[in-house]
Order: structure tokens, then C-alpha cells, then sequence
């Protein structure tokens, strides 16, 4: 068994910095080791006493860069990668002039495969190990995504998106054709290597009441995968879902009403929520999902992660890709970081890199698996140049501690401060 010591400076959590001290659950080590054993973190801690303790590793040594868990985007779309960064629209409009057309590309699977390959080597580019990815309605495009995650042996969550009305044509399935395909994906995906199956309805206004049914049941026939869609995303888009669910109480009973609440559900944005829905959400102990990139590109809001993280809801950090126009998710933090401002609250650089790591592990009911800097856990692993840039680099220069070494970083940095990348124990070639 070859085993690898990485050494560096270490930074890992012990429990969640939003809803506790920050500084009562972080640990910093500015002369940290990893252990590396059969694709798993075997031991942290004490660098020089790792090594003594294990003098058959092999070692790189990475000075005072940084060691972090691998990044992990709790929700993005794969299919819109070639459209990021598409100018002048809002969600509704941005879906049908830019988003549909470039999905409806995917019946071709090796347009897919070839999405798939680039998405994820952009995503590693990045330091980010970990995507939980909708597809598009071509079950070809889930098959796609999954054989390229194998490839690169990451853990990735992905689904087909289900989509019955209010899209174009050629992006409509039915409401048996969600089940049967989202099934046979299931069945064949989740839990294969590192994979893992999601139901994915897209939003509400593009299912039909029987098709948020036909996957509510889905759901309640594997109740231990997750379910991914959108939540209160943009104002337009509420007052929509009013007309089309006339009868339902608020955004979240559209889903409710048809089995499509539960533990391992995955609510994106979750702007503009009522009480009602926080306090479901909670007590079902679901998870929202976070996309600050996004939110501002499209314009969609801001939202209020101190309120929903106090209201006990699991929080993940995601890229939205390609509403969200940057694939880093240090540019992710910083997004998160300025709407936190615009709110009153300055997100500390423990609580933007919980979030990006351990917090959005959690939010996929994945925590201590990945996102977690601590033995047991795959070693998928991203290492921060601190002063990668000459404009960080002056900063870093200046640097009081750690968290004014590292902030720079988060507000300024984006692949150039990717020094490493580790995926399940094997270091990633760049
Ligand atoms: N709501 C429904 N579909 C989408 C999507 O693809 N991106 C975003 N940002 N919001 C959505
Ligand atoms: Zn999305």
C-alpha cells in the first residue's frame, strides 16, 4: 500500500462556523500534515510528526500553500456550460433564449460526452472535486455525465431533468417517460464507483401536476437518493408558479403536495422564501442551495443564509453554472461574501470555506465523506497557492494571520491559485 504525506498549511472544521463561533469549531495548522491511504485521508495533523510517524509515505511538500478539502458545488448544469456568461437576461427569458436552445443540443450524445469532459476538467481546473449537475431530458446526456465522472473517478450527483410543458418541443418528455427514464438511470447509476442518482424535476412550471407526481413516487420508491430542483428563484417566476398551482399554498407545496419534500431534497436559490417554507424545511431538515454568482448575474436577489442557517437548514455553496457566470467557487465565496454585506453581515473566510467544503457536503447528506478534511474521508483534496497573482500577492505580503493570508485569495483568486488537485488519493494532472 503506497501511502502519500502531504504537507502544508491545514485547515479543517469540526463542527458548523454559521450556527456556532467560528473560531470555537476551526483548526488551523500552519505546519499541517494529510496522511494518504487507499484514496482516503488516513491521519491528519502535526506535519514533522506525521512524517516521523510514517516514514514509508511518499511526501510532497507544499510550504505554506494551503490544503483544503476539495471544492464541492452543491448544484450547477453541466448541459450549460457552452452559454455561461450570456449577456441581458432575466431567469425566464435567460431559460428560452439562451439555456433551452443550447440543451436541446444534447440528443446528440457526443455533443454530450464531449460537454461533460470539458465541464469537469474546467471544474478540477478549479479545485472543485465534487459536482451535483442537472443533465437535460436526454437520459443519453445522464449516461454521458456519469461515464466522464467514472473516467475521472470523481463523486459527482447528477439526474435527468424532467421537463413536460412550458419548454420548447423537443425538450418535453411525459410524465411516464420521467419515471421510466429517471428509473432505469437510477437503477443503473446510483451507487456505481463514486456516482450517485438524483430525481431531477427542473422547477415546477415545467412539470405538469401528474409529472411532479410520477417522481414524488419515483422518490418514495428510493427514498434514500437525493431529489434536486429550483425554489424561489426569482419574483417572476413566484407569480408564475401562483398561476400555474392555483390551489397550492405557497412555491414549496407544489412539491410538497406531490412527495417532492423530504430529507434529501435539494432547493436552489430558495430566495424569496414565506415563513411557511422555511419553517417545512426545516423541520423536514432539508437542504437549500446557495448560487450567489448566479443570483446577481441573473438578478435575482439576495439571499439571507445567516436567517435560513439560524432556521437550522442544511446550506450548500454552488456555482449555477451557467446562470452563475464563473466556474470557481472562490469566486462562488466571494459573491457570497458581498451579498452578505449588502445584508449586514460579513461572512468570515471560515465560514466561506466551510461552505464551500464541509457545508455543502452536508447539504448532500455526504458529510465526513467528502468536503472533510479528516480521516475516513475520500482524500479529494485542493491545495490554495495563497499568492498566486501579483495583485494577491502584495496582499498576501502584508498578511496579520491566516485569515487575512487567505481572504485575498477568496475575493481575488480563481484557477491561477490552484496549485493541486486530488481526486480519491490520486493527484490530478493538470
Ligand atoms: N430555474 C429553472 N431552470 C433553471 C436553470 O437552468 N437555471 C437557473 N438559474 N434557474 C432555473
Ligand atoms: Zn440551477
Amino acid at each position: 500500500m503506497t501511502k502519500q504525506l502531504l504537507l502544508g498549511q491545514t485547515l479543517g472544521f469540526s463542527g458548523n462556523p454559521l450556527t456556532t463561533e467560528w473560531a470555537d469549531v476551526t483548526e488551523h495548522d500552519s505546519a499541517g500534515g494529510v496522511l494518504i491511504a487507499d484514496g482516503r485521508i488516513a491521519a491528519t495533523g502535526n506535519g514533522a510528526a506525521l512524517r516521523s510517524a510514517h516514514p514509508d509515505a511518499t511526501v510532497t511538500d507544499y510550504g505554506d500553500a494551503l490544503i483544503s478539502p476539495g471544492f464541492v458545488d452543491a448544484h450547477m448544469h453541466y448541459p450549460q456550460t457552452g452559454i455561461i456568461a450570456s449577456w441581458g437576461k432575466q431567469l425566464i427569458d435567460w431559460l428560452n433564449s439562451y439555456t433551452f436552445p443550447e440543451e436541446a443540443r444534447f440528443a446528440d450524445q457526443g455533443y454530450a460526452r464531449q460537454i461533460a469532459g470539458q465541464t469537469l476538467d474546467l471544474a478540477l481546473a478549479h479545485g472543485t472535486t465534487t459536482l451535483t449537475s442537472f443533465c437535460t431530458i436526454h437520459p443519453g446526456s445522464v449516461t454521458a455525465f456519469f461515464e466522464a465522472a467514472a473516467t475521472r473517478n470523481m463523486a459527482v450527483i447528477a439526474g435527468k431533468t424532467c421537463m413536460d410543458r412550458n419548454a420548447p418541443d423537443d425538450l418535453h418528455d411525459t410524465a411516464q417517460s420521467a419515471y421510466d427514464d429517471s428509473k432505469a438511470l437510477l437503477d443503473e447509476w446510483h451507487g456505481k464507483g463514486r456516482a450517485n442518482y438524483a430525481i431531477t424535476p427542473r422547477f415546477s412550471p415545467t412539470s405538469t401536476p401528474a409529472q411532479l407526481e410520477a417522481l414524488g413516487a419515483l422518490w418514495a420508491e428510493n427514498p434514500g437518493i437525493l431529489m434536486q430542483t429550483h425554489l424561489s428563484e426569482q419574483l417572476p417566476e413566484i407569480a408564475w408558479v401562483k398561476e400555474l398551482f392555483p390551489q397550492s399554498r405557497d412555491y414549496l407545496d407544489t412539491y410538497e403536495a406531490f412527495g417532492l419534500l423530504g430529507p434529501g431534497g435539494l432547493y436552489g436559490h430558495a430566495i424569496h422564501l414565506e415563513q411557511r417554507e422555511i419553517d417545512r424545511l426545516s423541520e423536514i431538515d432539508a437542504s437549500v442551495v446557495h448560487c450567489p454568482t448566479s443570483n446577481t448575474f441573473i438578478g435575482s436577489g439576495l439571499f439571507d443564509l445567516m436567517g435560513l442557517a439560524q432556521a437550522g437548514l442544511r446550506i450548500g455553496l454552488a456555482t449555477d453554472t451557467g446562470g452563475g457566470s464563473s466556474f470557481s467557487m472562490l469566486r462562488v465565496m466571494a459573491a457570497a461574501y458581498e451579498i452578505g454585506q449588502l445584508r449586514g453581515t460579513a461572512l468570515h473566510p471560515a465560514q466561506l470555506m466551510w461552505l464551500a467544503t464541509e457545508g455543502s457536503a452536508q447539504s448532500l447528506h455526504m458529510g465526513g465523506q467528502i468536503g472533510h478534511l479528516g480521516a475516513g474521508a475520500m482524500a479529494d483534496i485542493t491545495v490554495l497557492d495563497l499568492a498566486s497573482t501579483p495583485a494577491i500577492a502584495q496582499r498576501h505580503g502584508l498578511a496579520r494571520d491566516i485569515w487575512d493570508a487567505l481572504f485575498p485569495t477568496i475575493m481575488m483568486g480563481d484557477d491561477r491559485a490552484i496549485k493541486d488537485v486530488w481526486v480519491a488519493g490520486q493527484r490530478v494532472d493538470a
